[in-house]
Parts: structure tokens; sequence; C-alpha cells
């Protein structure tokens, strides 16, 4: 609940019209991509980072909880108002302010959807890399918040390594910025980065500096597959064991594919046990040679099929195709549990038994897709509610593989409230402590999405 005065602040800044209180309109803000759901008592759209900051410090004097949201695409509960408080949403702070082609950098608000910057990018003839698999609806401030990845990953790294600066408001309402237009800067601590992934708890971003690169000149896909996860994950790690760097290794085992064809109606596998997707780009002459060595490693490794795709339809069509995994996965069961783990790559054939051993011993079916060139898979646990005991056991197991093969329990989803229990297992007491000394610096008053990444937010 927020009191009435507090709420006739708020209307005062955004504008009545900006300032949701209906309960219709709270419940559209209350969950994400996990499925888990949490009312807010109000939502306001704020349209510039003066509001944003007149916000701030109205909620940290009156002590209530505000919660940054993009698009709600997040897979930790990132963005779920978990105690209540003032959801702040992006929608009206989508714009993209600037494209800076001789220096190849864009300056943007944080409602901007991912895809739609990649496309005004692409139309100049630049490339912004990184891509979530949601590139469609999500928005560059989630992404910073959770730092995402997506299907690029294992070429072109992740949202932190394009990000050259950011507007930030601070919990008490000041407005800093951070880094610079510059492709380096050691001027201090780099509080770009302590930002980015630090999950909305440490500042609100109202601005964001991306550094782009040249669009690649050409692009080939391959869709290979396999007869069992096995063979696919040999083929994984043959590639990347092997001289290419491809812009994607994507692998998805039969329990993915029968559900993305049963959501598509489509037959694309016939009934193969895993598939492999690959991507290359460069100069014509480069990608040709290279898709065909990865081509033969496929082969190699025991493919029933390769194609290579060079198309932009046809390459659209595959990559949707990995894109509907994540929906498509209700269709086999009404719940799932999904993680993001990720090992050193060479690990990932370990990392795959040792799943398929927990899912027999424990009786449940555990999907497994995902960014296999970078290590990162998501293994996705099944389930009816009265399997729920079993799967928490099955987590524990798989997060204590992981850790044992010095992997990490998080490639790209965030810690949120999903995995807030594990995260000491692999900080460890001291880091972990660290990092609330940083909380508690930036947010004396615990206001900024509390109850994410540490169980207590303290
Ligand atoms: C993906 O790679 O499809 C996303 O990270 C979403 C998911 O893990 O389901
Ligand atoms: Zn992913």
């Amino acid at each position: 609940m927020l009191d009435p005065s507090v709420l006739k602040e708020l209307a005062a800044i955004v504008g009545p019209a900006h300032l949701f209180t209906g309960p219709e309109e709270l419940v559209v803000y209350s969950y994400d991509a996990t499925r888990t759901a949490s009312l807010p008592a109000a939502v306001a759209r704020p349209a510039t980072a003066g509001e944003v900051s007149q916000i701030l410090l109205l909620a940290n004097g009156q002590h209530f909880p505000v919660i940054p949201r993009g698009a709600g695409t997040g897979m930790s509960g990132g963005s779920v108002p978990v105690r209540g408080g003032l959801v702040l949403s992006f929608e009206r702070m989508n714009r993209i302010l600037e494209i800076d082609e001789r220096n190849r950098m864009a300056i943007v608000e944080p409602g901007v959807i991912t895809g739609d910057l990649q496309r005004e990018a692409e139309a100049r003839g630049l490339f912004y890399p990184p891509d979530p698999a949601s590139q469609q609806f999500c928005t560059l401030g989630g992404n910073i918040a959770e730092c995402a990845g997506g299907l690029r990953a294992v070429k072109y790294g992740v949202t932190r390594d394009y990000v050259l600066g950011l507007e930030v408001v601070l919990p008490t309402g000041e407005i800093i910025k951070t880094g610079s237009r510059t492709l380096k800067s050691v001027a201090g601590y780099d509080l770009t980065r302590l930002i980015i992934g630090s999950e909305g708890t440490l500042g609100v971003v109202t601005k964001i500096i991306v550094r782009l690169l040249p669009q690649p000149e050409s692009v080939e896909t391959l869709s290979a597959f396999f007869p069992d996860i096995r063979s696919a994950g040999l083929a994984v790690a043959k590639i990347s064991a092997g001289p290419i760097l491809p812009r994607a290794l994507e692998l998805i085992d039969s329990g993915a594919l029968r559900a993305v064809e049963t959501y598509l109606k489509e037959d694309v596998s016939r009934g193969a046990g895993a598939m492999v997707l690959a991507e290359v780009d460069g100069s014509p002459e480069a990608t040709a040679s290279e898709a065909g060595a990865l081509d033969r490693a496929c082969r190699e490794a025991g493919a029933i099929s390769v194609t290579r795709a060079t198309d932009k339809r046809e390459q659209d069509r595959i990559w949707k195709l990995r894109r509907s995994i994540s929906p498509a996965l209700y269709t086999i069961k009404p719940r799932k549990i999904n993680e993001d783990i990720v090992v050193p790559p060479a690990r990932v054939p370990d990392i795959l038994a040792e799943v398929e051993d927990i899912a027999k011993r424990h009786g449940l079916l555990i999907v497994c897709f995902g960014h296999a060139g970078d290590g990162n898979i998501h293994t996705n646990i099944m389930l009816e509610e009265e399997e729920r005991p079993q799967a928490e056991l099955a987590v524990k197991e798989i997060f204590a593989a992981v850790l044992r093969m010095q992997g990490s329990i998080s490639g790209e989803h965030g810690i949120g409230i999903t995995k807030a229990p594990f995260l000491p297992l692999e900080a460890g007491e001291q880091a972990l402590e660290a990092m609330k000394k940083i909380k508690r610096a930036w947010d004396p008053n615990n206001i900024l999405n509390p109850g994410k990444i540490f169980l207590d937010n303290r």
C-alpha cells in the first residue's frame, strides 16, 4: 500500500495519466517470464531522468520499494515486485536518441526494444551484436539490468561488452554519468560495469551509450541433426576446440525439438535426437569456407544431415525455431524450472551427462538447450506441481555439479529471486558481504528492488 499523499505526489511528478493503481493494470506489471507474480501498489511511467530522480527522492524519504521494469521478459524474477511498492516502467523512455555513424555508437533510452536498435543499426550498415532470444520484445534497460547474453555471445560477448557509458539515477536521487563516449576509459572505478548485471538494485538507468560494429558482409547458418545428444555434444566440442569461432553455436535436445515442433506445428527434425545450430560471418569467401569446415565437423561427429542457409528468410525461419523453445516448453508440462548454468566450454559434454543422470535419479524430465558454444546450457526441469520437491533437489544437484566444474549458476539470466538462495554457494561469504556493503552504501534505505540477488538484501 502507498499512502494517498504519496500517490498524489507521484501523480504530480509523472502526470495523472501515467500513474496506475487499478487492479487490472497492477496485474500486468506483477510478473515476468518465470511466471512468478506479486502485485505492486502502483505503477509509474516516467518520461525523463528528472522525473525518475524526483520519484527516488520521494521513495527514499518515505521508505517505499521502487522496482525498475523493462518488458518483463526476465527469467529470474528480477522485475517482480516481491515487496509491493512502485513499479517504474520505461515504456515512455523508448527513444533511440542518436546513432553516431562516424564513431559507431548509439545513445538510447532504457525502454528501447533491443530488436529495434538492431534494425536501426543495420539500416546504416552497423551491427549491435547482443542478441537475447527475446530480442523482439525485451528492452535495453532490462538487458543491462541482467547483463543479457543470447545467441551470438560465443563470438561477440554479452551486453556488458557493448556498453560504454550510462546515465544513472541513484536511490538517493542524484543523477550521475558513468563511462564516456569513447572506446576506452580508466577514469576511476568502472561504475558502468558495476551497474550492468546489478538487477536494478543500485541505480536506475536512464540513458545508455552502446558501441556498434560494422555489419558483417555475409552470414551463413548451419542446421545439423543428430541421432542423440551425445553425438551433438561431440560436434559442439569438436567445433569449440577447432580454429573457427562461429558467431552462434547452439545445441537443442530431443525434448526441446519435440516441444518446438508441436508449438510451431512443423516437423523440422524428422524424429532426430538432437540439433546443432551454428552461424558464421565475415567475407563471403571466409563464411563459405568456415561453413564448409563446420559442416564436415558435424558429419564427423555423426550428424544425420546438415543443411546450410545463406538466404536471410531461411535463416530467420531457423532462428525463429530456436527462439520459440522457451514458450514451446509449456506444451510439455504446465511448469518449468529454467536455469542458465554455464561451465567452461570443454565441460559441456560432462554437464549434459551429469544432468541426464540427475534427471534419471529423480524420475524427472529435464530438457536441455542453449548456447553450448559458450558453455551456457538452459536446463529446464519440466514438472507438475506435485513433482516440485524432487525438482528442487535436482536444482541443488545441478548447481553443485556446475560449481564442481568451476562454472557459474547464472550465465545470462541473473540471480533475481529464483537463484538468491544459491548465490552464497558460488560467491562465498566474504565476496557476498563485499557485494552487500556496496548495496548498503548506494542504497542505505534499501528502496531499490529489495529482495533481489541477496535473500535479505542487507
Ligand atoms: C533462450 O536462450 O532461449 C533464453 O535465454 C530463454 C530461456 O532460457 O528459456
Ligand atoms: Zn539463453
